[in-house]
């Protein structure tokens, strides 16, 4: 028989067990075809760096009710706009947040570039938020590597290189890993596996649909990675 790839079993544990969240379309949703709104993406993206997942959305509510769109968000008062903030922290977010917006609302016509590149050109979009746009909104093949990814994949591996030396091995090994059908649900399901499974203290590994293939469990203490430079 035909040993199933990674990405196929990340896929098919995803479709069960996927998060329901306010930014993203389920997968049977995306499977006819249908993709999440880049704003949303963007918006949601942006605000769950350095802040749970849990506590962005109640934001993510108030801010696509206010501002339906990215160009109502860019014609919005500054202060308005970081007045919302209020409490997500880390307020250079909300400045560029802002300044974002007004590139693609007037620059771009209203439009998100759709590539990474493309992305990457615009004010406060980095490797992280780039990639993971591109991925989830346009289901581009772009290797998305967040704290939850890069601890699924040097457990996997047993990557022994600590972070962050290690990033450039864990992205490649991520972008190898990523399928070409479905790879915007692949890095959310990454993600979710990473958040939900392959937890930093105590992982579920016995639910793990990467169990069979990972190269720590078993050996070596699942804690112990990703490894992390000495202080
Ligand atoms: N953390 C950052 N981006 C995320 C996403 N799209 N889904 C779940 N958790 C995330």
């Amino acid at each position: 028989p035909r040993i199933a790839a990674p990405a196929d079993l990340v896929l098919a544990w995803y479709d069960r067990h996927h998060r329901d969240l306010p930014w993203r379309v389920s997968p049977p949703m995306a499977a006819r075809g249908e993709r999440p709104d880049p704003y949303r993406v963007w918006l949601s993206e942006v605000m769950l760096q350095q802040t749970t997942v849990q506590a962005v959305k109640a934001y993510f509510a108030l801010f696509t009710g206010r501002w339906p769109t990215v160009t109502d968000l860019a014609k919005a008062e500054t202060e308005d706009v970081m007045k919302s903030w209020a409490g997500l922290g880390y307020y250079a977010r909300a400045r560029n947040l802002k300044k974002c917006a007004e590139a693609v609302a007037f620059e771009h016509g209203g439009v998100f570039p759709d590539s990474e590149d493309g992305l990457k050109a615009l004010p406060g979009i980095g490797d992280y938020t780039a990639a993971a746009i591109a991925a989830i909104a346009f289901n581009r093949r772009s290797a998305v590597l967040d704290g939850n990814v890069e601890r699924v994949i040097s457990r996997l591996h047993a990557i022994e290189t600590p972070l962050p030396a290690a990033k450039a091995e864990m992205r490649a090994l991520v972008a190898a890993m990523t399928p070409a059908d479905r790879p915007g649900d692949f890095a959310q399901a990454m993600m979710d596996l990473g958040a939900t499974i392959c937890t930093p203290r105590r992982p579920a590994c016995a639910l793990c649909p990467l169990n069979a293939a990972c190269r720590v469990l078993g050996r070596e203490d699942p804690e112990l990675y990703p490894r992390k430079a000495a202080k």
